[in-house]
């Protein structure tokens, strides 16, 4: 990883939630937030004017790919995409490495998603300019974590103490992997809820246990959620599954709908990184905690502040 500047991300890739302290996370916000207002005034903050940055999709996006564009060219940016496999010379054989430096000629940062775990790390060591991981595989995913954060301290007006239940698919799901390890920074409290055959990977659970988190695993989701201020859905991902028999054991374990929140008796807010199957159903969508639409949103502001910030404009 590029080391850049001692308290800046200038120069820096964004690879891993555990390159961040709190106060990066903090400091992250701050300028997303500065970014969402002055957005609010003007359609552009010609910060990035001259600047390029090229995204790498290997797998598929829309949020993330869109998001990384849009900031991008609210900063008054260019962007140029290497489109899918088929028409580029990966499909040559070219590798990942070879690819970026290729890149790298043409542009000012990157923003890379590829299966492969590691793949991000990969990509930043072939090249001189910041790379900033979109997803890698079942790894990693800190650009989305960090959106998360800003949208729960945006909801809940804090990030502090909380208790959040994360639910469904925690084996594969690198987004609450990410975001797991930058909210025990903030002394939060969790609950993992998954069938058995997709529990927290054991040294991530470890690590945040380490890190004095409270963690209790179940699987009973209304149990977590009369306990959280927070519910975190994601989606049972049929990609990740080698076998497909596997995955429909476990499809549709975890659904929220209004039934079950009228039921539950108290308020909570529901984040899901999106895209959803059918985890939350949509006559969830007019509940005023449902925050998954603002949480997308939001996506714009953190890419902006993390382009930002690692171009030194920040
Ligand atoms: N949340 C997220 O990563 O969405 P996409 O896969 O659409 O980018």
């Amino acid at each position: 990883m590029k080391e850049g500047n001692m308290g800046s991300l200038k120069g820096k890739d964004i690879l891993h939630a555990n390159q961040f302290s709190k106060k990066d996370i903090e400091a992250v916000m701050k300028v997303a937030s500065e970014f969402e207002k002055e957005l609010k005034k003007k359609g552009v903050i010609p910060l990035m004017k001259g600047k390029l940055l090229a995204t790498l999709f290997f797998e598929p996006s829309t949020r993330t790919r869109l998001s990384f564009e849009a900031a991008m060219q609210r900063l008054g940016g260019g962007v140029i995409a290497l489109g899918p496999v088929e028409g580029s010379s990966v499909s040559k054989g070219e590798s990942l490495a070879d690819t970026c430096r290729t890149v790298a000629q043409y542009t000012d940062v990157i923003a890379i998603r590829h299966p492969k775990t590691g793949s991000a790390k990969e990509a930043a060591d072939a090249v001189d300019i910041p790379v900033i991981n979109g997803g890698d595989g079942t790894g990693q995913h800190p650009t989305q974590a960090l959106l998360d954060v800003y949208t729960i301290q945006k909801e809940m007006k804090t990030v502090k103490n909380l208790t959040v239940a994360m639910v469904g698919d925690l084996k594969y799901g690198r987004t609450v992997h990410t975001l797991v390890e930058l909210l025990a920074l903030f002394n939060c409290k969790f609950y993992f809820v998954s069938p058995g055959a997709l529990r927290m990977p054991e040294e991530i659970t470890s690590h945040v246990r380490q890190q004095g988190a409270s963690v209790e695993e179940t699987e009973d989701l209304r149990k977590a959620a009369l306990e959280s201020d927070v519910i975190y859905m994601t989606r049972i991902q049929k990609e990740r599954f080698q076998d497909l028999a596997e995955y429909e054991k476990v499809k549709g374990s975890y659904i929220i709908d209004a039934a079950f929140l009228k039921n539950l008796g108290k308020d909570v807010t529901i984040l899901h990184p999106l895209p959803r199957v059918n985890e939350i159903n949509p006559d969830v969508d007019s509940y005023p905690g449902a925050a998954y639409f603002r949480q997308m949103r939001n996506g714009v502001f953190i890419r902006m502040a993390l382009l930002a910030m690692v171009m030194g404009k920040k």
